[in-house]
């Protein structure tokens, strides 16, 4: 277990992706739960999840959250991942006794808040086509028209960017223009952001599309339901030992993400290799 988790009596919580798209999550939950200890797991080792099969995901998941359940047990798991969670979540709270929260894609807020009717979906190619985010659509949206797309090439776009590398506007660029090809695509007033990494590039994502598309995701929703499983066992006091960051793999590409990470509040970064 780590110092600074060790470190804390309040209450901890493992935040899970497959990179560092989860720190968007994690960033909402420390705002409303400063007091908490966090440790942030990214399983660079298999990442990105987006673009993998649905039974090696799952095998991988399963592996992963075992090993780091071992070495960093938690209060609360949170699957900061849509890609993962559209997929493995009733496994893991079949085999796993703590409680889990899943982020999955905001289309029920979308649909509320849509006075158009047209949403626009931006997610992994993974989460666009599983039959979770379907039935989501069809049970929260029926009376919407939803413009989906999804890019695995935003989720680099977004490593790249927490690593200090510059960002290409051209490729983002390209993509929303993909989205804004729909024939509908004027009508179109929400966009979901359904992968943890693409609010880490709101701002960017924002300056290429019509100033009239409000930008949502399930950052906020998911800090909530963490508060609320805690059930007021949150203190106020912020924990100024500072978070955790542990990686499945060490490669130069992790290491160049340490200054980020600090910007997040996690100020040790861990290695522990899973193959
Ligand atoms: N951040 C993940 C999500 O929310 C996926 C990124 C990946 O493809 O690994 O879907």
């Amino acid at each position: 277990m780590s110092n600074a988790t060790q470190a804390s009596n309040s209450p901890r919580i493992l935040v899970f992706d497959s990179g560092v798209g989860g720190l968007s999550v994690a960033r909402e939950i420390l705002q409303r739960l400063p007091s908490v200890s966090l440790v942030y797991a990214s399983d660079n080792g298999f990442f990105p999840y987006g673009t993998k099969g649905e039974a090696e995901l799952i095998a991988r998941v399963d592996v992963v959250m075992s090993r780091l359940l071992q070495e960093y047990p938690v209060d609360i798991l949170v699957i900061a991942c849509n890609t993962a969670s559209t997929l493995t979540l009733p496994h893991l709270r079949s085999r796993l006794s703590l409680p889990i929260v899943g982020v999955v894609p905001a289309i029920k807020p979308a649909a509320k808040l849509s006075k158009t009717g047209v949403i626009g979906l931006l997610a992994t190619p993974a989460t666009v086509a599983r039959p979770y985010t379907y039935e989501l659509i069809r049970e929260y949206a029926p009376q919407c028209d939803v413009i989906s797309l999804g890019t695995s090439e935003l989720v680099q776009i977004a490593e790249q960017k927490l690593r200090g590398e510059t960002i290409d506007d051209q490729s983002i660029a390209h993509i929303t223009a993909q989205l804004m090809q729909h024939e509908q695509a004027a009508q179109m007033d929400v966009l979901v952001l359904a992968c943890t990494h693409f609010p880490l590039l709101k701002a960017e994502l924002a300056a290429s599309l019509p100033a009239a598309i409000q930008l949502i995701d399930s950052g906020e929703a998911i800090a909530r339901r963490v508060e609320y499983l805690l059930e007021g066992r949150v203190g106020n006091t912020p924990n100024n030992t500072g978070h955790t960051a542990v990686f499945t793999k060490k490669t130069p590409e992790a290491e160049r993400l340490i200054p980020a990470l600090h910007t997040f509040g996690m100020h040790t970064a861990e290695f522990i290799d899973i193959e």
